[in-house]
């Protein structure tokens, strides 16, 4: 049976570099008009990471001769609008960073009917068999990695505690946020069942606790309020925040609680995060280097376009609901006080 799995994604693997997970052929390099090859990159502006993977981005793509049109979005509707319009002016390929990773099945079926390759980044796109190869870090260990650093910190496997933990997690449309949670709460659920955390607030599910859109003003309100409610009289020892750009905003509201900074997690590597980092603020990040992503992102593109080899190293993983997507994962990396720079 392990033979025949190898085989089988050995297969995958041999025709993956040729169409990825549908049947689209690469683009003949001379197929635009003007004899330019053009991608087509749509991003979220949720979080500057963004901003630095689009830019990375570019710059790699530039460097191999491509025009790059590149367009942020700050939510659904206005991404979609964004996508569907590009599409129509042909691209030989296009790049998304999904707002919603459950809402571009129909937006896609114009990518199909062109023929445009498309290329999820760092989020699935799902429902639809357009998607060609999807590039990212690997989720699992992200949301794996924070709840480790957190029960290794904590000495939990040794009966350490009890400490109190308040929850937060990242933007519902967004397949990650779910797959981190869930991750991060294999590890962490069984030591909030003996008593060794405490969610003084009871908010555990990932409904109650998720942050809309992952922007972090809308993290605020549920701070204060916990702080008020919960923490006038008890320490809150950690804070499990899914980035970044949201751990500055729960920081910010537990020094105006009056209260010293717990053991806050974060993601992404942003630099703020790591000036917080030195000044004892936040504890770690898991960075995530966006010129690691963005080149193995270009391995692709050139793939399709150019029929190269991609860099493929994921063939079961990604079920998208349709097909299961090629991927390659890059691995994340922690970043605390003993190695930020
Ligand atoms: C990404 C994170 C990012 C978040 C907010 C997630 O899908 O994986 O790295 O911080 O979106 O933009």
């Amino acid at each position: 049976m392990r033979y025949f799995k190898f085989f089988f994604a050995a297969m995958i693997l041999f025709f993956g570099t040729v169409s990825g997970g549908c049947d689209i052929l690469p683009f003949d390099s001379s197929s635009s008009e003007t004899g330019e090859r053009v991608v087509a990159i749509c991003f979220p502006n949720t979080t500057p990471s963004w901003q630095r993977n689009g830019d990375s981005l570019q710059k790699l793509l530039e460097e191999e001769n491509f025009k790059v049109n590149i367009q942020f979005a700050g939510n659904i509707d206005e991404q979609k609008k964004q996508v569907a319009e590009v599409l129509e002016t042909h691209p030989n390929c296009i790049v998304i960073g999904a707002i919603d990773s459950d809402a571009f099945a129909e937006t896609l079926e114009k990518a199909k009917e062109y023929q445009i390759p498309v290329i999820a980044f760092d989020r699935i796109i799902k429902g639809t068999d357009a998607v060609s190869y999807y590039a990212s870090f690997d989720n699992d260990a992200i949301g794996e990695g924070m709840g480790l650093y957190i029960e290794a910190a904590l000495d939990l496997k040794n009966g350490k505690g009890p400490y109190n933990i308040e929850l937060f997690a990242g933007g519902p449309t967004d397949n990650n946020a779910h797959i981190f949670f869930k991750q991060t709460m294999a590890i962490l659920e069984p030591y909030m069942k003996t008593g060794q955390l405490v969610v003084r607030s009871g908010q555990k599910t990932f409904d109650e606790v998720a942050v809309a859109d992952w922007n972090a003003e809308n993290a605020r309100p549920r701070i204060r309020e916990i702080m008020t409610k919960y923490y006038a009289d008890q320490p809150l020892q950690v804070v499990l925040s899914p980035n970044d750009n949201i751990a500055g905003v729960l920081l910010d509201e537990i020094k105006k609680a009056g209260k010293p900074a717990p053991l806050i997690s974060g993601l992404d590597g942003d630099p703020e995060a790591f000036e917080r980092i030195k000044a004892g603020q936040q504890t770690f990040t898991i960075g995530k280097d966006p010129d690691v992503l963005t080149a193995k992102c270009v391995r692709m593109i050139k793939a399709v376009v150019e029929g190269t080899q991609p860099d493929i190293n994921d063939v079961t993983t990604y079920d998208n609901g349709v097909i299961i997507v090629p991927a390659y994962l890059c691995t994340p990396q922690i970043i605390d006080k003993t190695n930020v720079k």
